[in-house]
């Protein structure tokens, strides 16, 4: 990231999107997704996430790449730079800054059960157990004290190195082909899965929509979840649109991104959810629920234990790819509005990450009693930023482009100056002006009420 600061751009299209993608496909997809989807209910979720993706996530995504490239400027300076009369939107980005922080805090926690599952695979202590012993492996592991803050803490090491080197040409050089083998991966794991007996019931429970099971609750984290798995409603994609290059075609990036990610999401449940009803496992569990299931899918493979290893360690190297990117919001914030030294800056975040964080990681084990307004604070910090931090900052952003700045202005940074046809435009101001921000009012209403 800081070569590309440097150098402000990325060379090709190509890049652009890898590492958009890269931020977006991480723990949100493989981890929170099928999770959420369990607890929710399945398939009217399913339904009502696809469309908050593409009809509302698709024109946000696309929103934040027009302010970024056209200002050129980190999330709160962005708005500043478009225009002086803007000033007082910057706090958009102030809310995407501490979104990112409560984010990481809690995403670490998960990045390092992950890292540990990589360990667990390879020494066996995963294999040729009965699903309920591997349900006992997690629960012994993360309700354990130094073991997962451990994990946790070589996770943010690990993201504050990369940080500090600024070697994110490395980064996107390798994720460009360590993707790729992820997506096969989870293509072998969904054809496994979908092969076991008693798969059917998993695959009505993920496609089969009861609406009845949707409640005001329920849309609204099928909105939370489609803005987290997008990395979107706080700014973090301002930063990466200030990188792509002028003649790339902002709604084909963020056309490919969004389909990527939801690709990898869908694979995911169809994956898991098969494998959880033909092991008995309940789809409910919630933030355990792909590392109970998973493992029974590779104990039911040839090679498996080899297959895992490799999973989870790309799986690392997915949430590492959207670590880097939450946590260079708010260092690169610190560095050009506070002045701070990039390496301190990195140094101190992770700091303060880690002491947030720990209490996230604690929450499964030792802190399990201590509640705040009902929920531990891994479960707090989870729903406090998808299901309202980020939807508050998606309807500013579109208040912000539909309403306030001049709709020339975005006409002319998504048709590149009139070079390229936009016959999406209509359909994208609409959803910008009208369809999103009304939506986000009333999901955010009826969750908050329920
Ligand atoms: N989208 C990421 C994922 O699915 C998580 C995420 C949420 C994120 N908000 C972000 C990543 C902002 C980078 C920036 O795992």
């Amino acid at each position: 990231m800081k070569d590309l600061d440097q150098k402000r751009g990325f060379t090709t299209s190509l890049g652009a999107i890898t590492a958009a993608a890269g931020s977006a496909i991480g723990l949100g997809n493989i981890w929170r997704f099928p999770y959420t989807l369990g607890q929710q209910g399945g398939g009217a979720f399913l339904l009502v996430y696809l469309l908050f993706v593409f009809a509302i996530g698709l024109p946000i995504m696309m929103s934040e790449f027009v302010i970024g490239r056209r200002s050129q400027r980190n999330t709160v300076g962005a708005f500043r730079t478009l225009g002086p009369a803007y000033r007082r939107w910057s706090f958009v980005g102030v809310l995407g800054i501490v979104a990112a922080f409560l984010i990481y805090s809690f995403y670490s926690t998960v990045a390092g059960w992950t890292l540990n599952y990589v360990l667990l695979s390879s020494n066996g202590a995963l294999s040729g157990k009965t699903p309920q012993e591997v349900s006992q492996v997690f629960s012994t592991f993360t309700s354990g004290t130094w073991a997962p803050l451990l994990c946790q803490m070589v996770f943010l090491v690990l993201t504050a190195a990369i940080i500090t080197m600024g070697v994110q040409k490395g980064i996107e050089r390798y994720t460009k082909i360590l993707m790729p083998v992820l997506l096969a991966l989870m293509l072998l794991l969904c054809l496994r899965s979908l092969t076991l007996k008693g798969a059917s019931a998993g695959l009505s429970f993920l496609f089969k929509a009861d609406f009845s099971k949707l409640t005001g609750g329920s849309v609204l984290s099928a909105l939370g979840q489609a803005l987290f798995s997008l990395s979107i409603g706080m700014g973090a994609l301002i930063t990466y649109g200030s990188y792509i290059r002028k003649e790339d075609n902002l709604f084909k990036t963020g056309l490919c991104v969004a389909t990527a990610d939801t690709l990898i999401a869908l694979l995911a449940g169809i994956a898991i959810f098969p494998a959880v009803f033909a092991f008995g496992l309940s789809p409910a569990s919630g933030p355990s629920l792909v590392y109970e299931v998973l493992p029974n899918v590779f104990n039911s493979m040839p090679m498996g234990r080899l297959f895992a290893v490799v999973f989870f360690l790309l799986l690392s190297i997915a949430a590492l790819t959207s670590t880097i990117s939450l946590l260079e919001i708010v260092v690169l914030w610190a560095v050009e509005e506070l002045h701070c030294k990039r390496t301190a800056a990195t140094l101190v975040v992770s700091l303060l990450i880690f002491g947030l964080g720990s209490l996230c990681t604690l929450s499964f084990g030792p802190l399990s009693g201590f509640h705040i307004a009902g929920y531990g604070v891994f479960d707090l910090l989870d729903r406090l930023t998808a299901t309202y931090m980020m939807p508050i900052g998606a309807l500013c952003l579109t208040l912000f482009l539909g309403w306030r700045y001049p709709k020339a202005e975005v006409r002319e940074e998504l048709t590149n100056n009139g070079k390229l046809k936009a016959g999406y435009f209509r359909v994208f101001y609409f959803s910008l002006r009208y369809l999103a921000p009304a939506a986000l009012v009333i999901v955010l209403i009826m969750g908050i009420l329920e």
